[in-house]
């Protein structure tokens, strides 16, 4: 077959340079913010990913790229960083009570989903993984973080939602009173409520994707009545700290994300640009795991918190500022208009390199009209033409923005 796979992307032209673009800018708020780049393997064990994002969960349940390795080992892609990061952490000992390592990174991420806008089977997710640190600074800052990112890429139309959900105690505790909720209810759930509910794991009953099961939902007791008191504090300073850093934030008591290993703070930014995104697109998700190390090394416990986004949900809600920008990286496209010039059209060009240019020689014995059609679609920013009056040294140089074209000698640009 001579097709992509379905839910994967190509990348080039204008759209290879705009990602390109995005990269960067994520990066330099990464180091703005003291992290540092990790790159992991695409493939892991399977089991990392059920221990650590948990077996139930729709992830790794149902969307898992998974396949038995030539020696019948459980493999599989990445879904998603979290994990994969702190298992480099551990096994290359860069985490202990002193070591508080702070991670970025930019990978594609695996997911078996139906493909629709902003969803992808492969996609790029943009994360930062913060070891070590229960301060709830760090939970506000990395919130800043992500806001930073959306400021940068002038998206406006988002909300931030927030939500504690408590150590594991509270959500033990939690969990018995919800299934009290949802036990003469059963019939009423879509038949992956009910899957949840006879998992034992019910408070993943919550990432129902059915308007009828988060109907009934809307009546079940809360987690925010289960916090212990310690939770309870934390959310409440953290709260204030966002307020008196005067950001927006949604209090969303049903907010427990997809994934098994969160505690305490999670947050999502949640697109509210229908046209871009369709309703209710997450773009950014994360929040506090300080358990996660400890069950990879229970000789460890680590603080943890962390965020990721989805590239190409990052790029669909910056659309317009994207389009914004002028992608013109190339400097100079040389056009000859005869072989008999191409020599002269490599000088240069090398020359022109050497001084720290992007240049394009266009060697091919084409006539001098499609070149220049050529020169203007490659989004050059000038165009030099070599003919006849370079054997009196003499070249034509025209500035494809303003369409200005001038004569000028050679040894002007050598
Ligand atoms: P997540 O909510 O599963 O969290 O994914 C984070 C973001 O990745 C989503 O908000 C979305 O923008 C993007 N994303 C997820 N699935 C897809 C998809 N199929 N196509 C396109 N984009 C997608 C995590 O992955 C956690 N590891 C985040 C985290 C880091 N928590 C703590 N540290």
């Amino acid at each position: 077959m001579n097709a992509k796979i379905k839910g994967t992307k190509d990348y080039f032209g204008i759209n290879g340079e705009k990602i390109n673009i995005v990269f960067s800018i994520l990066e330099d708020i990464a180091k703005q913010y003291s992290y540092g780049k990790i790159i992991t393997p695409t493939l892991e064990y399977t089991d990392l990913f059920s221990r650590v994002i948990g077996s139930e969960t729709e992830v790794v349940n149902k969307e898992m790229y998974t396949f038995l390795d030539k020696k019948n080992r459980s493999i599989s892609l990445r879904p998603e960083g979290t994990a994969a990061t702190a298992r480099a952490a551990i096994e290359n000992k860069l985490i202990d009570n002193n070591n508080k390592p702070s991670f970025y990174y930019i990978s594609s991420m695996f997911r078996y989903e139906r493909p629709q806008k902003g969803r992808q089977r492969e996609f790029f997710q943009f994360g930062i993984e913060n070891f070590g640190n229960d301060n709830e600074y760090v939970d506000v800052e990395i919130i800043l973080m992500a806001i930073d990112i959306l400021k940068r890429l002038k998206v406006k139309k988002y909300e931030l939602q927030i939500n504690s959900i408590g150590d594991s105690n509270s959500r033990k505790e939690y969990n018995k009173s919800l299934r009290r909720f949802v036990e003469n209810k059963i019939d009423l759930f879509s038949e992956y409520a009910k899957e949840k509910i006879n998992s034992g794991n019910l408070l993943r009953i919550f990432d129902s994707k059915k308007e009828s099961d988060l109907k009934i939902l809307n009546n079940a007791p809360k987690i925010k009545d289960f916090l212990s008191e310690k939770s309870k504090k934390r959310f409440e300073r953290i709260k204030k700290i966002l307020e008196l850093n005067n950001i927006n934030y949604i209090e969303n008591n049903s907010l427990v994300r997809g994934l098994d290993y969160y505690n305490d703070l999670v947050f999502e930014f949640v697109s509210t640009d229908i046209e871009k995104l369709g309703s209710k697109s997450t773009i950014i998700g994360g929040g506090r795991y300080d358990e996660l190390v400890n069950k990879l090394d229970n000789s460890k416990n680590i603080p943890s918190v962390g965020f990721a986004l989805g590239v190409e949900r990052l790029m669909l809600a910056s659309k317009d500022y994207l389009e914004s920008l002028n992608f013109g990286n190339l400097d100079y496209y040389i056009a000859t208009t005869n072989e008999e010039y191409n020599l002269l059209g490599l000088s240069i060009a090398t020359n022109l390199r050497n001084k720290g240019n992007n240049v394009l020689v266009d060697y091919e014995n084409k006539k001098l009209s499609k070149k220049i059609e050529l020169a203007s679609k490659s989004l050059a920013n000038n165009l030099i033409i070599i003919g006849e009056e370079s054997k009196d040294g003499i070249i034509s140089i025209k500035d494809l923005k303003s369409g200005k074209q001038k004569q000028i000698n050679i040894k002007e640009i050598q």
